[in-house]
């Protein structure tokens, strides 16, 4: 292939307000076996907040049992902790309000910050600021939780996620949103 051939993208090739047609070679494998997206839109209906402990609650956004994935947000509602845990996959959170930081750590989390941590990282998640924190996270694999003096209490995984979320619906007679599976 000549250089002269090769395009460079600095900018979206169309802003045409319409949906262009895609050449797709394998366009029916895709309709056949293609997982299609799903959406949540940010009222209470859709997934609600559930309690995590008296100062936290989880908005949960997808489960994906394949990969042992899980979205949500987490909110801290004040000044608190999350304590102490092992991850045993990847991290990718932004800050949305509020503040937070990990005590291994020396930065601060504000609105739009973005964290990345990778398997084996062991942290412990507080929030200084008064009206707590909001964080969105994408998380891949177990998380390893401890109690204060380092004893191992549990494997929080899609499983645990999955059962977080369908035992509150359960309980308050919320109809289980299936978009929230992939
Ligand atoms: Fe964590």
């Amino acid at each position: 292939m000549s250089t002269s051939s090769i395009t460079k993208m600095t900018a979206p090739p169309s802003t045409a307000y319409k949906i262009v047609d895609v050449p797709e070679a394998y366009a029916d494998v895709i309709r056949r076996h293609g997982i299609p997206g799903t959406f949540v839109g940010a009222s209470e209906e859709e997934s609600p907040w559930v309690p995590f402990g008296p100062n936290a609650a989880i908005r949960h956004l997808l489960f994906d049992t394949r990969h042992n994935i899980f979205s949500n947000i987490l909110w801290i509602k004040s000044a608190g902790v999350i304590g102490t845990h092992q991850h045993r996959g990847t991290v990718v959170m932004v800050c949305l309000e509020g503040s937070a930081r990990y005590l291994e750590y020396d930065w601060v989390a504000g609105p739009g910050a973005f964290i990345h941590e990778t398997p084996g990282l062991v942290h412990t998640l507080v929030t200084d600021h008064p009206d707590g924190v909001k964080l969105f996270g994408w998380l891949q694999g177990p998380i390893e939780f401890y109690d204060d003096k380092g004893t191992f209490v549990e494997t929080l995984d899609v499983w645990w996620f999955i059962n977080h979320y369908e035992s509150y619906c359960r309980e308050h007679g919320l109809p289980i949103n299936t978009q929230l599976y992939v």
